[in-house]
């Protein structure tokens, strides 16, 4: 499957009138592939493997998957529940409550984030079964989440067609992603 280039992705779309032209050009230009993982540099030196470990759930700081297109970002509030308390000799822990003393929210740098131009929304992912690490890796042996993952437009399609024969043509119409 990984194996397939982007041209026999798109054959398998069927539209081949479309590929020809400029959009099929600006196309293979973006399956053709990018940077693999990067990792933004963050103001507090967070660590997803010290929370997962101490059995700290995704759910309970990336509260809204299945509410809102966003997965959300936990408050200062949040980490401050439990910093108030635990860890507070810590420098990290110490420029954490910094922020909360402050009333400024911790500037985190997005990691993963898709152009302003794509529909994306965890919702329907998260009701079909399709777990936090297929698409993000494993975050939780990480020290800082880095995109692991290069999420392109071969990567999505990939997996939508792999789905049932029924929803297979809405998944794969290129309006279900653009907007
Ligand atoms: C449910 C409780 C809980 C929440 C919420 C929580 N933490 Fe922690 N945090 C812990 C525990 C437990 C440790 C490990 C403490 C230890 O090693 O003794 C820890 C450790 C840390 C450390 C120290 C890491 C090191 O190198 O020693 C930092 C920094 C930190 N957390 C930042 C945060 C930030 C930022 C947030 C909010 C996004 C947050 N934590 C939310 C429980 C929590
Ligand atoms: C204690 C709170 C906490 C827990 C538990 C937690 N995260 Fe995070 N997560 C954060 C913070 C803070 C950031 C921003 C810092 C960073 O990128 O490392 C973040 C960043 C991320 C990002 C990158 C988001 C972006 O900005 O693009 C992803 C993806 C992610 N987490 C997924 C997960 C998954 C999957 C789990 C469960 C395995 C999980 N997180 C558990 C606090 C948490
Ligand atoms: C089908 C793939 C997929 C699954 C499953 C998935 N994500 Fe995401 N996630 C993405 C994509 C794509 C983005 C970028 C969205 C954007 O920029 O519009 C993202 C963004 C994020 C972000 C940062 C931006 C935001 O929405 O707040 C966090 C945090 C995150 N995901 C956490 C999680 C957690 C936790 C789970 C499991 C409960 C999960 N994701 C499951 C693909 C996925
Ligand atoms: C690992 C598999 C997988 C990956 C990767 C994936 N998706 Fe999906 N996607 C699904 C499944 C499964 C559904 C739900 C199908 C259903 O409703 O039966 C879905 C549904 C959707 C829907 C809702 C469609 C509708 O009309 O209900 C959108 C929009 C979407 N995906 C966009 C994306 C985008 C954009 C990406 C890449 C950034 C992506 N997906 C990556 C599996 C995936
Ligand atoms: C399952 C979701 C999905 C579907 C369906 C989809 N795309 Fe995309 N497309 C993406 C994503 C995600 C990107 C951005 C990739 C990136 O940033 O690397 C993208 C990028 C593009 C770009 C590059 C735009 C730019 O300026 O970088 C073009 C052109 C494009 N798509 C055309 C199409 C056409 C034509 C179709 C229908 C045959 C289609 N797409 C179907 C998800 C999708």
């Amino acid at each position: 499957m990984t194996g397939e280039t982007a041209r026999q992705l798109l054959a398998r779309i069927a539209w081949p009138a479309i590929l020809v032209g400029t959009i099929g050009l600006a196309l293979l230009a973006v399956l053709a592939g990018r940077g693999a993982a990067s990792a933004a540099s963050q103001p507090i030196a967070f660590s997803h493997r010290i929370h997962v470990e101490n059995a700290v759930q995704c759910l309970y700081c990336h509260s809204n998957p299945m509410r809102s297109d966003v997965a959300g970002m936990p408050s200062v509030q949040l980490c401050v529940g439990c910093h108030s308390t635990i860890a507070t000799e810590r420098p990290q822990v110490q420029a954490l409550v910094g922020y909360w003393e402050r009333g400024q929210p911790i500037p985190w740098q997005p990691v993963v984030e898709m152009p302003d131009f794509i529909f994306f929304s965890h919702q329907p992912h998260l009701g079909a079964g399709v777990s936090c690490e297929t698409c993000h890796g494993d975050v939780g042996r990480l020290n800082a989440a880095s995109r692991v993952i290069e999420m392109d437009m071969g990567w999505c399609l990939r997996c939508h067609l792999d789905q049932s024969e029924e929803t297979v043509g809405r998944l794969t119409d290129c309006l279900t992603c653009h907007q």
